[in-house]
């Protein structure tokens, strides 16, 4: 993993670390790229995001370098934090002077002194964060690696460069970074590190939630959440951040007969689903589909421990959950609780006969979706019984082959009614009203049941019948 300044040089060949060496030059300050574009040097990922750090002003150097780049860049000074934002083509660059105090993006923190590079390594989160490669032509490439990050990047492990409680205490959403790069790089958390997030846990709660959400996102992009998710566990900072998922925690046993731990079992949906989805939504949905188990459990001499409608009131808990974790209220929410609330609907259907008209409502009600609903429901099945983890997977088939026949013959997963609600009302001589709404159930029952074809002319007769039934009598005649 060592590589030497003529190494790493050629990887700041290109034209944005040029043009920042030479303004650096011209304007005499010291100047280094530093954090997670020197980590990911290392590790072999690309990255686009390049921090900048200079001893002196980062505005100024930020303006001769948007100056020297010329035409289709932008340039964005950021006064009160001492920062400046330059654009060019794909790349971003963050401009900062070194500081002497907390490096932070907190609007609440006070404003930091002057620093030397040194100073400013000293306060970033880990030391595999903390390296910095100059820019300058006089030493460009050196690598200035002060507590051996290098070291912790091939042993694997995420460490704070000071006494971790000061680390922590300069912004506490680093308690969670340290758990989302352990997630995302598969490294171990230094002991004493790890120590002190058990230690300070507490701390998050001045973290704003969109910060605690969008480390939370990282974690559950990764390839395998669940390592996050145990982590945030085993230090306590799961009870401040997501008390309902805690809750999943635990088997209660009565007369014998406990149910199974619904955490582990929710962690292992979302490591399954991980496998076949890059869809952050449908992660989350993974995530939540069971959320609802705590305060659905009931013990019932007959059947055992039952978790009546979880799915449904899960469906309910989404909005509110949602908000607490400022994750977005729009259709993305929507679609969450959608997947949830449907979540048992292709389970039970495998159990019973597969037939048409359950196969029917089911792409009825997901529409669109109905693929991603599968998705979720194969990932729902952890049974360490092989007999029934394949007994199910050949009952998904079942259901996906019955689902691709019916699509083609019926198209029912964006059915559009073939009888509006418009046209009762017109052919009836009716106002809307309960009879406008019976109708039209009873035409779209009838095609889910597979009593009549997706088909207007159909459709007009059975409305005929069911409206003779009710005593309306068409005032209207209508072509098919
Ligand atoms: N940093 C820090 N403390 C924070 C956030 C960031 O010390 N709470 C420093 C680290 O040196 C980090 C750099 O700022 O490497 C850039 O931060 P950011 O862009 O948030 O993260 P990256 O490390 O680049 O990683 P990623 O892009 O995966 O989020």
């Amino acid at each position: 993993m060592l590589k030497s300044t003529e190494e790493l040089q050629q990887y700041i060949h290109s034209k944005p670390f040029k043009i920042t060496s030479e303004a650096a030059d011209e304007l005499q300050t010291e100047c280094y790229v530093i954090g997670g574009y020197v980590r990911d040097i290392f590790l072999n990922r690309p990255s686009k995001d390049i921090d900048i750090v200079t001893v002196g002003s980062g505005i100024a150097l930020a303006e001769l370098v948007a100056q020297k780049f010329g035409k289709g860049t932008s340039l964005a000074v950021y006064k009160n934090f001492g920062t400046a934002q330059v654009k060019y083509r794909d790349n971003e660059l963050e401009f900062v002077g070194a500081r002497k105090e907390s490096y932070t993006h907190d609007s609440r923190k006070p404003i930091v002194e002057d620093g030397t590079l040194s100073d400013d390594q000293n306060r970033r989160d880990f030391t595999i964060n903390a390296m910095a490669i100059c820019l300058n032509s006089n030493r460009f490439g050196e690598l200035v690696d002060p507590f051996n990050g290098l070291h912790d990047l091939e042993n694997k492990v995420i460490k704070t460069p000071l006494e971790p409680d000061i680390t922590f205490s300069d912004d506490p959403l680093r308690m969670m970074r340290a758990i989302r790069f352990a997630t995302q790089l598969r490294f171990h958390i230094e002991e004493k590190t790890f120590d002190s997030i058990c230690k300070n846990r507490e701390r998050i709660s001045i973290i704003s939630r969109e910060r605690i959400a969008d480390e939370m996102n990282k974690i559950m992009l990764s390839s395998k959440p669940s390592i996050g998710f145990l982590l945030l566990d085993k230090c306590g900072l799961l009870e401040y951040i997501f008390p309902e998922l805690l809750a999943l925690k635990g088997v209660e046993t009565v007369e014998g007969r406990g149910h199974k731990d619904n955490f582990y079992h929710t962690l292992k949906v979302v490591d399954n689903i991980a496998h076949n989805t890059d869809n952050l939504w449908l992660r989350w949905s993974a995530l939540l589909h069971d959320i609802a188990k705590p305060v659905t459990k009931r013990w019932d001499d007959k059947l055992g421990w039952t978790f009546h409608n979880h799915n449904f009131i899960g469906e309910k808990m989404v909005p509110r959950l949602f908000r607490a974790m400022k994750l977005p209220m729009n259709e993305k929410m929507k679609y969450v609780q959608k997947m949830v609330g449907l979540h048992m609907r292709p389970i039970v259907l495998s159990e019973d006969e597969v037939t048409d008209s359950a196969v029917r409502r089911l792409i009825f009600d997901a529409g669109d979706d109905v693929e991603d609903l599968m998705t979720l429901c194969e990932a729902d099945i952890t049974s360490k019984n092989p007999a029934k983890v394949k007994r199910y997977l050949k009952n998904f088939e079942l259901v996906r082959r019955k689902m691709k026949e019916i699509e083609e013959k019926d198209s029912i997963r964006n059915m559009q009614p073939p009888v509006t609600g418009e046209e009762i009302m017109e052919i009836f001589g009716l106002t809307p009203c309960r009879e406008v709404g019976t109708l039209k159930m009873a035409i779209k029952d009838a095609i889910l049941d597979g009593m009549i074809p997706n088909e207007r002319a159909a459709a007009l007769n059975l409305m005929y019948e069911t409206a003779t039934k009710l005593g309306l009598e068409p005032k209207k005649i209508i072509e098919n």
